[in-house]
């Protein structure tokens, strides 16, 4: 089973941003976080961020053919990219969402996720945990 896990803009600058709402681990962490699940469940892994949209476009097309499942957190592309959501849809790879912050709880700006129309299921609020579920829940849904 390989899975693609992708982050989008400022994902990056994670430990830096804004910490009181994406606290104070960074994307190093996160990278970590996500190859020990990832080896602990034998899983093999690929991890993407790009602060560009049409890169995450082109990076899930490439996907198509190559993994089992995507986990994605669009970042703020998440409430605009409608070309994010019809690259999933493109590829109809079963795809996870992921918000560190609890997204519901936030601006109204924040309450529509495009790319959250073409995934399974989405985890919010949990914080780095969210990408452990993500993938917990994908490997899951891939064994059925
Ligand atoms: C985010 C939530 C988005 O609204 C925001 O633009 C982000 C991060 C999150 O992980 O909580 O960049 O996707």
């Amino acid at each position: 089973m390989k899975l693609l896990v992708i982050n989008g803009p400022n994902i990056n600058m994670l430990g830096l941003r804004e910490p009181a709402i994406y606290g104070h681990e960074n994307y190093e962490t996160l990278q970590k976080l996500v190859r020990e699940t990832c080896q602990a469940e034998g899983i093999e892994v690929e991890l993407f961020q790009s602060n560009h949209e049409g890169v995450i476009v082109d990076r899930i097309q490439a996907a198509y053919g190559c993994v089992d499942g995507i986990v994605i957190n669009p970042a703020a592309y998440t409430h605009t990219s409608i070309a994010i959501l019809d690259a999933l849809k493109a590829v109809a790879l079963p795809a996870v969402e992921v918000h560190i912050s609890d997204v519901k709880a936030r601006e109204a700006f924040r309450q529509i996720s495009y790319a959250g129309m073409a995934c399974i299921k989405t985890y919010m609020g949990l914080g780095l945990e969210g990408y452990r579920q993500a993938i917990l829940y994908l490997k899951e849904y891939l064994s059925k």
